[in-house]
């Protein structure tokens, strides 16, 4: 282990040098007019993965965007790990609020990260957490004995939904066999505070649209006698939640698994500021369920928002017009036992329901998710409880988030196993948002933690 852990000390420039050149290609899934960069990166990195060591490199290509593959079958009577990880970026738009080119990775430091931050879109999420994986492979293999064998699978597609990686699992169930799914694409709660994610929210994504009358119109000629789109849609958006911000869609909450007294209790021990948490947002207070925590709002709590919203006239001046349609994108979080098909008809039903005579509304489902638990007293879980032990000196707090990696729950279904979501990047390095980074000290962490995870894993599963 010290050879591996010298490597990767003496080789940490050129880790930095290697993800740039990954962070350069701008791999957005959501924008056919990037396909080619995506492929060039599923390209970058299969070539990368077979000069860390890996067999059997491969690329497959699906449906939609290609997924890398690659393994290291060291015996066949050690367990199995299944690597996952996304290559794929999410859209860098609004682009003119980037400091930098947000597919021109710089280091800057922050107050957050004073030893310095990859500014890039994908840094954190998951370009930069995903690599870790291929150095820390790459380490181990130069230097270390491989204590388990190693499957690859990297996907392009994770932040369209997972479709064709669904079908690819299911379709290479036998070849993909494990016995544990290891990623790294959630959070810890900070530098000195470590955790391990023990759970994910699901994910129901609607658009909505509202059509009033066959054109737009003149907003004084017929303003206040013809039902105008805006309004209604409006209207309708608000009715979905009470004066509680409790979701009012009948028989939303029947499926939601209610923690008990403790284990609420024991969540709300975690290290959370309300205060820095407002300062970091630069909001006088926050807002969300009566009778629970930020915490369990954004955790053990299912939510409803509005992700966009548009319709009528939005150029220079005023224009008066009653506007003939209006729309809107509308994301809800799903916790533990609540069904996305399920849920996305309840709010169909009801938002048919509720829209009034004069308009037409149209609902369309997106993709969606369910969403996963994992449990705290398996070999895989406390492999990375020791893996970080090691590396932070401090036992890591398990935590469940509230953000969506649908795939996993797929993964139990389909491979019959559990993940671990040792993730090292933070809540505040802005991904998804302008000026997204990940923190060297995170990218050297998790590089550094990995090898433990899979030495203590399997001596533990043993
Ligand atoms: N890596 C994130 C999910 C995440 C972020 C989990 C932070 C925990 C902490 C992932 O790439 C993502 O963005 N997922 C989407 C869902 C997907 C269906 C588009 C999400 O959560 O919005
Ligand atoms: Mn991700
Ligand atoms: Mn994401």
């Amino acid at each position: 282990m010290e050879n591996v852990q010298n490597f990767i000390s003496e080789n940490k420039d050129r880790f930095v040098e290697e993800l740039f050149e990954l962070l350069r290609i701008p791999s957005v899934s959501a924008d056919p007019a990037y396909a080619n960069d995506v492929r060039k990166t599923a390209e970058y990195l299969a070539d990368k993965m077979k000069s860390a060591g890996a067999d059997q490199v491969e690329i497959f290509e699906t449906a939609g965007h290609p997924i890398v593959y690659g393994e290291k079958i060291v015996d066949p009577n050690l367990p199995t790990v299944l690597v996952y990880g996304h290559y794929d970026v999410q859209p860098a738009d609004p682009i003119e609020l980037w400091d930098s080119g947000p597919f021109e990775p710089v280091i800057k430091k922050t107050e957050i990260h004073p030893e310095g931050a990859i500014f890039a879109r994908g840094a954190c999420d998951d370009k930069g957490q995903m690599y870790m994986h291929l150095k820390a492979f790459e380490a181990m293999n130069k230097h270390g004995n491989i204590p388990v064998n190693l499957k690859f699978m990297i996907e392009g597609e994770e932040e369209v939904g997972s479709v064709n990686l669904g079908i690819f699992c299911k379709e290479y169930k036998d070849k993909l066999a494990c016995d544990v799914v290891l990623l790294s694409d959630t959070s810890v709660i900070a530098n000195d505070t470590p955790s391990i994610t023990v759970g994910l929210r699901g994910l129901s994504y609607i658009e909505v649209e509202v059509i009033g009358p066959n054109r737009d119109l003149h907003s004084g000629v017929y303003g206040g006698a013809v039902a105008n789109p805006i309004n209604v849609l409006s209207q309708m958006i608000a009715s979905l939640q009470d004066e509680n911000k409790r979701i009012t869609i009948p028989g939303f909450y029947d499926d939601v698994e209610d923690l008990s007294d403790e284990e609420r209790a024991a969540m709300n021990k975690a290290p959370f500021s309300l205060d820095n948490y407002k300062k970091s947002l630069a909001i006088e207070d926050v807002m969300g369920e009566t009778g629970y925590t930020t915490l369990e709002r954004t955790s053990i709590r299912p939510t409803l928002d509005v992700n966009g919203i548009w319709g009528g006239y939005i150029g220079e001046g005023a224009k008066t017009v009653l506007p003939s349609k209006a729309n809107a994108k509308i994301s809800m979080r799903l916790v533990p036992n609540q069904h996305p098909e399920t849920i996305t008809k309840l709010f169909q039903d009801h938002f048919e329901s509720i829209a009034p005579e004069g308009v037409k509304v149209t609902v369309s489902p997106h993709h969606g998710g369910f969403p996963a638990v994992t449990p705290t007293n398996t070999p895989e879980y406390k492999a990375a409880e020791k893996a970080m032990e090691q590396t932070y000196g401090k036992t890591p707090i398990p935590q469940r988030s509230g953000g969506s990696i649908p795939i996993v729950a797929l993964f139990e279904e389909v491979f019959g196993v559990k993940s671990v979501l040792m993730g090292f990047g933070l809540n505040s390095d802005d991904i998804h948002s302008p000026n997204e980074h990940y923190g060297l000290f995170n990218y050297f962490k998790g590089i550094e933690t990995i090898p433990y995870f899979f030495k203590y894993y399997s001596e533990l599963k043993k």
